[in-house]
């Protein structure tokens, strides 16, 4: 798994420090040893998202998201781990020797192969546009469509020419196997096992992560076209999902947005959008990849702006979309406002027709998205009609009732209670019963939510003897957070449990690499500990958290062996429950025995 040498990786995570590059994301603040802020992982208004900076550790006391450094990088930037290695190496320039990287998972070898198979593809499609007689009438459309070749240039925009296996034939020639190109996306296996491009006379536009690989394509259609069989082709295909393209957690041109020094991000519906707005000069803009947008893209989002800027059509389904988005953003932790682009069908078409001023005062005039929604609500009611008022009123009051910040629902009530003539009294006896009703209705997670799921995840898939009950779970992060502490009391511990003893994988490895430390002598190194775990965000979780366990315990080895027992017995006691033959029971009444027998021996003779 690893892919740097110990040494490199720990000098990588040093040059950089992890509170430094939290906060371009978080708005830390220091509290004793560690820095808090709001989790970037899950929803909540007090801070329980911690970093240690010593250990280069962060934690989330709320929900339990835990890792290290490189762990976090992962999680804030959507990105595997040898990319967010590569990320805080560039960040600190630290070349990454090629003898320094060791052997790669053949997951990520696979993955780099389709990053450069498709950077390839992207290249051809490039060279197809810009070449005479194959790339005219691609090239006009596009200049049809307003576009600069510097645009097209930013962008890598390209041309699938009219063949069958033109691009399948470019890359066998490089080297490539067909079933390899299939698996990137760029090709389709037809019935009689022929390959065949997936992207056939489109012009392309490459999807290019923060990282800048070429994770995927989308390619449209230049004029409306119907197959043999007489359907009609549709106007976008997409890269269907790969292992290295999942459209709920990219977004387009997301790569070019991250640098742009605006505060706010702007999403649109389509890529022609978003090519439009940074041709326009505004380099602040993103779009989805053809699907609503998902808590992943909010939460992506989030990280590289402070408000979200929503900028889709203006027609029904933009409407209906955007409300969405203002959903999810704000479930997301976030804010947002709606750029309106009247008079145009999409934002594309509005620079085209108010130029790159106009549509800088519609963003300057964005609504607040609370605002929004209450002109959407106003506009279907007649308000100079009572029936029409009233039914306006109680609309209001629901959308007020999903707003956190008292001051903003204080003035949206001022202003319903002026368009209305409706006292604000009134106005927020109605929200206050409604955000009480709908309190009853959606339980808050609690951190007690957050530990139960650990537990069930635990015990997925476990037989009955084997399933873990909270107690022994606490016991064990005790145990932990004094054998990571104390070498001597870790090699005492060791001597009368094993790491298998522990209750899951997660902890049976930790247990083995924390025992293997105190053995060698050496202080354990929390951070490489746990990359072991990277990949799996709920081990990361349960791993990191032990070494954020900050329960005082004595330095005396009652404690540890009272949480030994409390282990063991408790391990006993599953299997008990779960017996139902006589010869077993007896058995377990046996090591019961034993234990307790034992029990009274530890920390005497030689072991003391
Ligand atoms: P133009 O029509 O060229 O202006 O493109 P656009 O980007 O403005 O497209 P539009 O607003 O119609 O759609 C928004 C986005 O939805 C597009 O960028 C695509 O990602 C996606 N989309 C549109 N049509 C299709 C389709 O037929 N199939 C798929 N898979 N996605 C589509
Ligand atoms: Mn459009």
């Amino acid at each position: 798994m690893p892919f740097v040498s110990d040494d490199l990786y720990n000098e990588i995570c040093m040059a950089n420090d992890i509170v430094d590059y939290a906060s371009s994301f978080l708005s830390l603040k220091k509290s004793g040893r560690s820095y808090m802020a709001c989790c970037p992982f899950h929803n909540e208004k007090t801070p329980s998202f911690h970093i240690d900076r010593d250990k280069q550790l962060f934690h989330c006391f709320g929900c339990g998201a835990s890792g290290n450094f490189v762990q976090l990088v992962m999680r804030l930037e959507s990105l595997d781990y040898r990319d967010a290695i590569r990320l805080l190496a560039e960040r600190a320039n630290i070349t990454i020797p090629e003898s320094g990287i060791r052997q790669s998972s053949e997951l990520s070898k696979k993955k780099d192969e389709i990053y450069e198979m498709n950077r390839i593809a992207a290249r051809y499609f490039y060279d197809c546009l810009m070449k005479q007689g194959v790339g005219d009438k691609a090239r006009a459309y596009f200049a049809g469509r307003k576009l600069s070749r510097e645009t097209i240039i930013k962008f890598g925009l390209g041309y699938a020419p009219d063949e069958f296996d033109a691009l399948v034939r470019y890359l066998t020639e490089k080297g490539y196997k067909s079933e390899d190109m299939v698996e990137a996306g760029l090709a389709i296996k037809t019935k009689n096992g022929k390959f065949m491009d997936k992207f056939r006379d489109r012009v392309m536009f490459p999807i290019i992560n923060v990282r800048g690989k070429v994770i995927g394509f989308g390619g449209r259609i230049m004029a409306e076209k119907t197959t043999p069989d007489g359907r009609k082709l549709a106007k976008y295909l997409n890269t269907a999902e790969t292992i290295v393209f999942d459209k709920g957690s990219n977004l387009f041109a997301l790569n070019l947005a991250k640098s742009s020094n605006a505060p706010d991000l702007i999403l649109c519906e389509g890529y022609m959008d978003v090519i439009s707005v940074h041709q326009a000069g505004i380099k602040n803009c993103v779009a989805t990849l053809g699907t609503a947008i998902t808590d992943m893209q909010a939460k992506l989002m989030l990280r590289y702006g402070r408000e979200i800027l929503i900028c889709y059509d203006m027609d029904e389904a933009g409407t209906k979309a955007a409300l969405r988005a203002i959903d999810i953003i704000a479930a997301a932790g976030g804010k947002s406002r709606i750029i309106r682009i009247s008079g145009a069908k999409d934002p594309d078409e509005y620079i085209r027709k108010y130029g790159v001023s106009g549509f800088k005062k519609a963003i300057e005039k964005a609504l607040p998205s609370t605002e929004f929604r209450l002109s959407l609500v106003k506009g279907k009611y007649n308000i100079a009609d009572t029936d029409g008022k009233i039914r306006f009123v109680e609309e209001a009051a629901e959308i007020l009732a999903g707003l956190d910040d008292p001051v903003e629902v204080e003035a949206y009530i001022k202003r319903t209670s002026a368009d209305t003539g409706i006292s604000a009294q009134s106005i927020f006896g109605k929200y206050t019963e409604i955000r009480n009703s709908a309190r009853r209705r959606a339980p808050v997670r609690t951190k007690e939510d957050f530990k139960k799921r650990e537990i069930n995840l635990i015990n997925r898939e476990k037989p009955p003897e084997k399933r873990v009950t909270s107690a022994v779970l606490e016991a064990e992060k005790r145990l932990f957070s004094i054998i990571a502490r104390s070498r001597r009391l870790c090699i005492k511990a060791f001597e009368i449990i094993s790491p298998d003893d522990f209750s899951n994988d997660t902890y049976k490895l930790l247990a083995k690499r924390i025992k293997e430390y105190a053995d060698s002598g050496k202080n354990i190194d929390e951070s490489l500990i746990l990359n072991e775990f990277s990949g799996d965000a709920a081990a990361e979780n349960m791993a990191a958290a032990v070494f954020f366990n900050t329960e005082e315990y004595s330095d005396d080895t009652k404690t540890l062996y009272d949480l030994i027992y409390t282990i063991k017995n408790n391990k006993l006691k599953a299997r008990m429950n779960a017996a139902s033959e006589l010869k077993e029971i007896s058995e377990i009444m046996k090591e019961q025995e034993k234990l307790e027998q034992d029990r009274k021996q530890w920390g005497k003779g030689s072991q003391a």
